[in-house]
């Protein structure tokens, strides 16, 4: 990686909000049925691929988080369209491959790392300047890991120190083609790449040692993009021959898993529940989750599997289940790599242990997902002990949790996922759970509470 210069430090998104703490307390049963917002990872680049079509996109289903808010702000920045119908419908007028506008002000990334990953593929190959700004989270996580193949790309970047947020893109056009060897598991790179490589005349190839998300190549696919994917001694290769044009669609955003994957834990936690979720995606490399909750003796049942917009889809019933603790495989995580901080949750109301390991990624997430979690789970009275790649959790067999004692409160580090997480510990503790700040939950959930209210018995 080339040396990094430090720039000065700039406002933090949420600089201006005061924390909100929360109690979740039991609510006896679950029951009833509940649809989840949009895909997280599907609505980002709905809106980045749209911005990049000749055309208009139209997208219903998008998730009205923040951090995809973040996304459609950064395209508008850039001299897409990018707007909101009264029906709910989002509609993109793209500028085209090659297109993007020099953006006048930092983009403000919030908290939403698959933005400010994705975005910089973008810039590295137009030649146009960006500044990435973000939240106190985003600015503390890993930018290096893009930086590097970025800059074999031809980019240019001014970083903060330890390659953070905020830091500037010199994009370069023409920019070479490369190919990568992705040293991490990550989705996040892999697109970066396959981003960049749309405005780059000849083949860019990312090879992929473990599989991990496959939106971006789905996606880019059905925009038109020539690109192809081909396995070699269990590798995943993916070719894409630019400079691409990409074609306006008509994108029906499924339901988050991992969003989803919130209500199924707690289905199955709260003794007496039985919930249907529909609409939930099933992407077999987002699917990992439900696999080992099975395999923890979960009862979840898919029904009515269909395809929308080219992904698998169920509505899934979930009933409450006394879980048992297994060793998950490292192997797994890639495909769940979002779910482990609601999967620690159910292995603290299982029955013997559970063990965890191959997570030091977790350690780069929103928050360091695995000391979160072992400290909050912790405080609400659960047995865990935190190994350098993972945590072992032994069970309560199914007693309920001692909760946080009055006037303590978990601490969420800003992260959406370790608040939720705690939330639904909550609705299987005898006291309930504080949660320092439910602000975060917005970045992917907005309407997680509304939702869990609608589920009381
Ligand atoms: C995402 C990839 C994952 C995931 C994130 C969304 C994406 O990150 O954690 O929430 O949309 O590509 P990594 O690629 O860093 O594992």
């Amino acid at each position: 990686m080339p040396p990094l210069a430090p720039i000065g430090p700039t406002v933090s998104a949420s600089a201006d909000s005061q924390p909100v703490a929360k109690r979740f307390a039991p609510q006896g049963p679950l029951s009833g049925s509940i649809r989840v917002p949009g895909d997280k990872s599907i609505s980002h680049r709905s809106i980045m691929l749209g911005a990049l079509a000749v055309g208009e996109t139209r997208v219903t289903g998008l998730l009205e988080g923040e951090d995809v808010l973040a996304t459609a702000q950064a395209m508008r920045q850039m001299g897409a369209t990018v707007e909101r119908q009264p029906d709910g419908e989002w509609v993109i007028q793209g500028v085209g491959v090659g297109g993007l506008l020099q953006p006048e002000a930092p983009l403000d990334m919030g908290n939403s790392g698959t933005s400010t990953r994705l975005l910089m593929g973008l810039v590295a190959s137009h030649a146009i300047e960006a500044t990435f700004m973000g939240d106190a989270s985003l600015s503390k996580r890993p930018m290096g890991r893009v930086i590097d193949p970025l800059s074999q790309v031809g980019a240019e970047f001014t970083a903060s120190e330890g390659g953070r947020l905020p830091l500037t893109v010199r994009g370069i056009c023409p920019a070479v083609p490369i190919s990568y060897r992705l040293p991490v598991a990550s989705a996040q790179v892999k697109s970066a790449v396959l981003l960049a490589g749309l405005n780059t005349a000849g083949t860019t190839t990312v090879i992929e040692p473990v599989p991990t998300r496959d939106h971006s190549e789905r996606m880019l696919k059905g925009f038109g993009a020539d690109l192809t994917v081909t396995e070699r001694d269990g590798e995943r290769i993916i070719t894409l021959n630019g400079p691409a044009e990409l074609k306006p669609q008509v994108i029906e955003v499924p339901g988050d898993p991992s969003s989803a994957a919130f209500f199924v834990v707690a289905a199955l936690i709260v003794p007496g529940s039985d919930v249907l979720i529909a609409n939930v995606g099933l992407n077999p490399t987002r699917a990992g989750l439900f696999e080992v909750l099975h395999k923890m003796g979960g009862r979840i049942t898919f029904l009515n599997l269909r395809e929308v917009g080219g992904e698998p889809v169920a509505d899934m019933r979930v009933q409450h289940s006394q879980l048992h603790g297994i060793a998950v495989s490292p192997s797994v995580a890639p495909s769940m790599i979002d779910e482990f901080p609601v999967l620690f949750v159910a292995a603290a109301l299982a029955e013997g242990t559970t063990t965890t390991s191959g997570l030091d990624e977790l350690r780069v997430k929103e928050s360091d997902r695995l000391t979160a979690m072992a400290e909050a789970l912790t405080l609400a009275g659960a047995r865990v002990e935190e190994q350098e790649d993972g945590l072992t959790i032994h069970g309560s067999g199914g007693a309920p949790l001692p909760g946080t004692a009055q006037g303590a409160a978990v601490t969420t580090h800003l992260d959406h996922r370790i608040a939720m997480a705690m939330a639904v510990a909550g609705l299987a503790s005898a006291d309930g759970v504080e949660v320092d700040d439910v602000r975060p939950i917005a970045t992917s959930f907005p309407n997680f509470m509304p939702l869990l209210e609608s589920l009381r018995a």
